[in-house]
């Protein structure tokens, strides 16, 4: 399948993160697409996956620093799995993102694990009972070299 991932910092791509909130993690927090415009607000982003006008899945990251983000979600509808899509998104997040991006997965969701791992990210710690469904979560950070400080003489222009 061709997906194409666009970056929608906007009310579209909000609405796209609320209906994966409630359709696809519903057994944890809830983000409703205030909040997520709230986040966007803050420099956070939100990936859309299409397929023509079809909407395949999204990612929803917070921004911390220019240097550490948060990938508080990624996921993709269930008639769309298992061909790429989650892939096409992470390649996007990597492409548009700088610096290091943490998340927080549960240690039971093996294809979520699966798919950050290929991309490099690394399980740092194992959060007892991280859940409100007392589930532990494992820690991964995609550790990248951070941008060089720009040269003295580039920023006195
Ligand atoms: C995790 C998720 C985003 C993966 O999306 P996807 O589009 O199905 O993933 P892809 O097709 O791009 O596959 C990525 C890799 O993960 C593996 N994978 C995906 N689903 C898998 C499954 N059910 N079991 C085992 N491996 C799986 C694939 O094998 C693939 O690796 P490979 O190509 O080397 O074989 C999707 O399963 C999902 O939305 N899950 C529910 C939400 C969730 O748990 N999100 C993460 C927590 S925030």
């Amino acid at each position: 399948m061709k997906a194409t991932v666009k970056e929608e910092n906007n009310p579209r791509g909000a609405s796209v993160i609320e209906r994966l909130s409630e359709e696809v993690f519903t057994r944890y927090a809830r983000w409703d697409s205030a909040s997520v415009t709230m986040y966007l607000r803050l420099g956070g982003k939100v990936f859309v996956a299409y397929n023509g006008e079809e909407v395949l899945g999204g990612a929803f990251l917070r921004k911390l620093t220019d240097e550490l983000w948060e990938l508080t979600m990624i996921g993709v509808f269930p008639d769309y799995r298992m061909r790429g899509v989650g892939k096409a998104i992470m390649r996007k997040i990597l492409e548009s993102v700088r610096g290091e991006i943490y998340l927080h997965v549960s240690v039971d969701n093996s294809p979520a694990i699966k798919l950050y791992e290929d991309f490099g990210f690394l399980k740092v710690k194992r959060i007892s009972r991280f859940y409100s469904t007392g589930e532990d979560a494992y820690l991964m950070v995609l550790k990248r070299t951070p941008r060089r400080p720009e040269k003295e003489s580039d920023v006195r222009g």
